[in-house]
């Protein structure tokens, strides 16, 4: 592991860029409306924490944890619930964020879960995307930055646990 090479994909500064578009978008679209932030852990709380100090609208926090089991850098496609969220559903604005979508079965298990829970609405804000391989059938509706393929950590993002705690998103080679 300690020779896995990191060179760097998308800077910090890129990422500040598409946290802000991010948050305007979201003070748009909600102007009005009070959220309920349920952040995906545990890769997405760099990307919560930076976007909910720009996000205007009144708002509650909570978190959900899942975890897909696979080969250290292919989703195996059987997602587990680790921890469920706690505050109330039912009647909320809901806004999902994630850090990233890849097969896009963490997501689609997400959104039936707390579809389940009759909120008001439920949108999905992710920081990646990966174009490839969708295998998913929800779409996020606000898209940080999309990409092809690639193992990518930093920012929040793992492999085996590490390298969650850079500034910056770097591919793993
Ligand atoms: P899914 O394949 O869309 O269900 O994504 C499952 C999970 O795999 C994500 O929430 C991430 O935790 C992880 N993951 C997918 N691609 C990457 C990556 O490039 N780097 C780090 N984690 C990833
Ligand atoms: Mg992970």
């Amino acid at each position: 592991m300690n020779d896995a090479t990191l060179s760097l994909l998308y800077s910090k500064e890129r990422i500040a860029d598409e946290v802000s578009r991010l948050a305007q978008e979201i003070n748009r679209d909600y102007a009005g409306s009070e959220i309920l932030v349920v952040g995906i852990l545990k890769g997405s709380f760099l990307f919560i924490a930076d976007l909910v100090r720009q996000i205007t609208v009144p708002m509650t926090i909570d978190f959900m944890r899942m975890a897909s089991y696979g080969t250290e850098t292919q989703s195996s496609g059987i997602v587990e619930l680790r921890k469920d969220i706690e505050l109330p559903v039912q009647g909320k604005h809901l806004l999902i964020i994630e850090d990233i979508v890849d097969s896009g079965l963490t997501l689609d298990t997400l959104y039936a879960k707390l579809m389940l829970k009759n909120p008001r609405s439920l949108k999905i804000c992710t920081l990646i995307e990966k174009s490839c391989a969708r295998e998913g059938t929800i779409k996020p509706d606000y898209v940080g930055i999309s990409m092809d393929s690639g193992f990518i950590v930093g920012y929040g993002l793992d492999f085996n646990e590490q390298y969650r705690q850079l500034q910056d998103i770097f591919i793993l080679e």
